[in-house]
């Protein structure tokens, strides 16, 4: 009996560990701070070894050391992504811990998750004891410094930190976090935000030192590319600031606060200048040796000024902050036909150069950034326009680490000046590569190099340019938060990286900074006089990242968050069109840097006149806002949403749709847009797609910008043309996305020409290598090419369709939804056998298409199925989670 219960025993234990539960997330992200939303939601994923398994209850528990303030008993249900708290009203400053356990549908009941926790911010303003202190604004950045003394033990040390500019704080010498860049990047006047660190460890009994170190960052350098004096930063502001506390909780209970006053002195250091576009000059001579310890002598130093900022437009991080994510090693140093010497690093990055040198006191060394060396071999830095991007190290004659701080650069050659060519070891030299540290979701391989090239140059110039904000570009006089930019790419973004908290903060300033009449600007934060609002495409980011983010981590919250923006801007379409629902009225970048140099002939053409952009534009948006009524549900909303839609649709057929079906504009976008926004009734969808295959024909390539072309290919896949998106996708020359990566490119371009063939660079203005728009194309490699994407909100229930095609002969990708990962896998054998290798997560369902002729034998797991539907070249299956291998002979 003993040994048939100890039987049991085993079996059951192995079975609780065949069901795990782990990536616990609270507001999507892993062990935040600075949470003070007073219902933070908690996601988590579990996997399981069985077939067709999902869950069917859960239990949450969070704990305050060790008081339970949520025990949630059992809840019924398959919920497991944003379940939002409901134990006792969290306090401000305080470290939860939380953990979680699964029943399945086979009535197993998982082990506790491991904990994981967050930690809330200040829930109220009033809470802030802190005063805002500032140093005058010199060139160079001030340290600003504060002894306190603790003479208990302390249980917990939380310290609240921001400035106005960017700063880095620590304590008796060491850098509290491992950040970059704080407070970030946001519409400051709005939303200003501070960052909460644990930092128990960090203090001592006995005398603790607290040090700022500031720059100028984005609130004070000059963001844009034109001249300062015109435009204006939308937040008022002259001097580099700097708000901190430190909630000090002794193991007694009693409590203590440090707080930035007018008792703090200020001095400066190392950094003699730093900019956000002209780079950081350091002077280890003039670094003050032990200034952030105690004990250092500051009788020199000056006393700050109190400063009266509030703390209204105080808001918590609640992203991820900007972190070295990776060391790159130099690949070669070049001596230039110009004698420059130059390292190339092998990749186009945004980061810092780090140098481990010991110079000769005074040896002044400048390092330039570039992305590529021009036609003669040359470093090249016209396309940086007025961005200076250069470091300057000053040296003082002992063994330093150098690397900029306080700014960033887009680059994958640096030109060393200052150095004597055997100076130049490549062992001291390293690229610091820095961004937003966002999760990986997801992977895309095939078998074409290639394209494999051309998905990781995607995922480059995606991390390049989510520096906080989603940017353009990363190098020149620009890296603005430009939002057409944003719209077309955050359809892959997500596929590529966990970008929810990301966006979700971006999108509170875009709403912000949205103008009475709802436009939406056209860079967020924005920049008073630089540019403008309410331009198609651009200002369309108001709906379409939030329903991105929605379709992709099925949580209405960033709908809620989002609905009164969103909402202004269709109405403000809808004021714009009048009663006729015809959107045609002032400028538009329109289908910005659409291929020009083929010209227009034989009727075929290349630029979208802007009204049929905007018509579509304007009913997609409207579409939107509807569903988003709906789902939240605002049934009123919803309907007249939907009517508006409708009568767009019908305004666009009345004014550019010719009996025949062709459009009065034969171009590759007018009729992209028309087909991948439903604007056309279902009899003359066929003919607008075969005008579509037909203009492609004839160029030969694709002739899109911005607006069409991140919807060409599942355009033309979607209506019976998938032989020529992966036509598209297979041309390498000049338009084409494989054409720069013949050019040796690394990130994507900007322009479809960024550099000629002959390796000649055009100096047009406005020439970026490292922009991520054109790189819209990895939705489709993932979503039609590997074939995974969301049939419901969250991928609770998934698509898996691969749409295979000429000249590949596998393909894979891999997905981190919200219930774990789900991957598309299929190759062709050398006998012919089509064979597709699929894992459902756990508690979701997959409509696994398998593409194969009718009355084809297929197999699953090896046994033939008879049973399926078939429907336009697919097998159909439906299936539960798990990993299933189907073939088709
Ligand atoms: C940016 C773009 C942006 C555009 C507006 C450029 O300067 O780099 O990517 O969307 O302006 O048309």
């Amino acid at each position: 009996m003993k040994r048939i219960l100890a039987a049991i025993a085993i079996l059951v234990s192995c079975r609780a560990f065949a069901l795990d539960v782990n990536s616990l997330k609270v507001n999507h992200m892993t062990s935040p701070a600075g949470i003070t939303d007073p219902e933070p939601t908690f996601s988590w994923i579990t996997e399981s070894d069985s077939h067709n398994a999902g869950q069917i209850a859960c239990r949450i528990q969070v704990f305050d050391g060790r008081k339970k303030v949520w025990n949630s008993g059992r809840i019924a249900g398959s919920n497991s992504v944003a379940v939002p708290y409901a134990g006792k009203q969290l306090k401000s400053g305080t470290v939860y811990e939380w953990r979680v356990r699964v029943w399945d549908n086979e009535g197993t009941k998982s082990a506790w998750s491991s904990r994981a926790r967050f930690i809330t911010g200040l829930f109220n303003a009033s809470e802030w004891q802190a005063s805002w202190i500032e140093a005058p604004l010199t060139d160079a950045s001030p340290l600003m410094r504060k002894e306190f003394s603790v003479s208990k033990k302390v249980k917990r040390a939380l310290a609240f930190v921001t400035a106005h500019g960017l700063y880095e704080a620590s304590l008796n010498g060491s850098k509290i976090g491992d950040a970059y860049l704080a407070p970030g990047y946001t519409s400051y006047d709005r939303h200003l935000q501070y960052q909460t660190y644990d930092v128990t460890d960090m203090i001592e009994e006995g005398e603790n030192a607290f040090g700022l170190e500031l720059a100028r960052g984005w609130y004070l350098s000059n963001m844009g590319f034109v001249d300062p004096s015109v435009y204006k930063p939308n937040f008022e502001g002259t001097n580099i600031a700097a708000l901190a506390q430190i909630l000090i909780t002794y193991q007694d209970g009693s409590k203590d606060v440090v707080v930035t006053d007018g008792s703090w002195k200020y001095s400066t250091g190392g950094i003699l200048e730093s900019t956000i576009y002209n780079g950081e000059t350091f002077d280890a001579a003039k670094v003050q040796q032990g200034w952030n310890t105690p004990g250092f002598d500051d009788s020199q130093w000056q006393n700050v000024q109190e400063v009266e900022y509030g703390y209204d437009n105080l808001a918590p991080q609640d992203c991820e902050q900007v972190v070295t994510e990776q060391y790159v090693s130099p690949k070669e140093l070049i001596e230039t036909p110009a004698g420059e010497l130059v390292i190339d690093f092998g990749q186009n990055l945004v980061g810092t150069e780090v140098l481990s040198f010991t110079g000769k006191p005074g040896q002044t060394i400048k390092i330039s950034h570039a992305e590529y060396l021009d036609e003669n071999g040359n470093f090249y830095t016209v396309n940086l326009r007025s961005a200076k991007a250069l470091s300057t190290y000053i040296c003082d004659g002992t063994p330093q680490e150098f690397s900029a701080k306080f700014t960033f650069y887009g680059f994958r050659y640096i030109k060393v000046e200052g150095m004597e060519r055997d100076e130049i070891n490549l062992d001291d030299f390293k690229a610091a590569v820095r961004f937003s540290n966002l999760e990986p979701a997801g992977s895309f391989r095939c078998s074409d190099e290639r394209v494999n090239r051309l998905q990781s140059n995607i995922q480059w110039s995606q991390r390049g340019n989510f520096v906080d904000i989603p940017s353009d570009c990363p190098q020149r006089d620009e890296r603005l938060g430009w939002t057409g930019d944003a719209e077309v790419f955050a359809r892959t973004a997500t596929f590529n990286r966990q970008t929810y908290a990301f966006y979700s903060k971006w999108l509170k300033d875009l709403a912000a900074e949205q103008f009475p009449g709802g436009e939406v600007t056209d860079i967020v934060p924005f920049v008073k006089n630089l540019v403008g609002a309410g331009h198609v495409g651009w200002a369309d980011a108001a709906t379409i990242i939030p329903w991105t983010l929605y379709m992709a981590y099925g949580d209405t919250k960033v709908l809620e968050t989002q609905y009164s923006s969103m909402k202004k801007w269709v109405d403000c379409v809808i004021a714009q069109a009048g009663e006729s629902c015809l959107w045609n009225t002032g400028w538009h970048y329109g289908d910005w840097l659409s291929y020009v140099e083929a010209g227009e002939k034989d009727g075929f053409q290349i630029a979208t006149p802007n009204p049929i952009s905007q018509q579509c534009h304007f009913a997609n948006s409207a579409d939107i806002m509807a569903r988003t009524a709906e789902v939240l549900g605002n049934s009123a909303d919803a309907e007249y949403y939907a009517g508006i839609c409708t009568k767009a649709k019908e305004a666009f057929c009345r004014e550019y749709l010719n009996e025949d079906g062709s459009l009065t504009a034969n171009t590759q976008t007018a009729y992209i847009l028309a087909l991948v926004y439903d604007m056309l009734p279902e009899n003359v969808r066929a003919a607008a797609a075969a005008r579509l295959a037909e203009n492609v024909e004839y160029y030969g390539h694709l002739t899109t910008g911005f607006l069409g072309t991140p919807h060409i290919n599942r355009v033309l896949t979607e209506n019976g043309y998938n032989h020529l998106a992966y036509r598209l996708l297979f041309n390498d020359t000049c338009p084409s996305w494989l054409y720069p990566v013949t050019m040796d490119a690394t990130t994507i371009w900007e322009r479809w020409n960024s550099m000629l063939p002959d390796h000649t660079i055009p100096d047009n203005g406005m020439n970026s290598f490292n922009h991520y728009s054109y790189g819209a194309i990895g939705d489709w490699l993932y979503r039609y090419v590997a074939g995974i994407s969301e049939l419901e909100p969250g991928f609770k229930t998934i698509r898996i369709k691969p749409y295979p095609g000429e000249g590949l002969t596998f393909a894979e990708a891999e997905e981190t939804t919200p219930y774990g990962k789900a991957a598309s896998a299929w190759r062709i054998e050398d006998d012919g056998r089509f064979v597709l290798e699929i894992t459902v997560p756990f508690n979701t369902r997959a409509e696994v298409c398998v593409p194969a002729a009718e009355g084809a034998v297929v197999t699953k797991d090896g046994e033939a199925m008879t049973d399926y539907e078939y429907a336009g070249g697919y097998a159909v299956f439906n299936t539960g989670s798990g990993r299933y291998v189907f073939e088709v002979k």
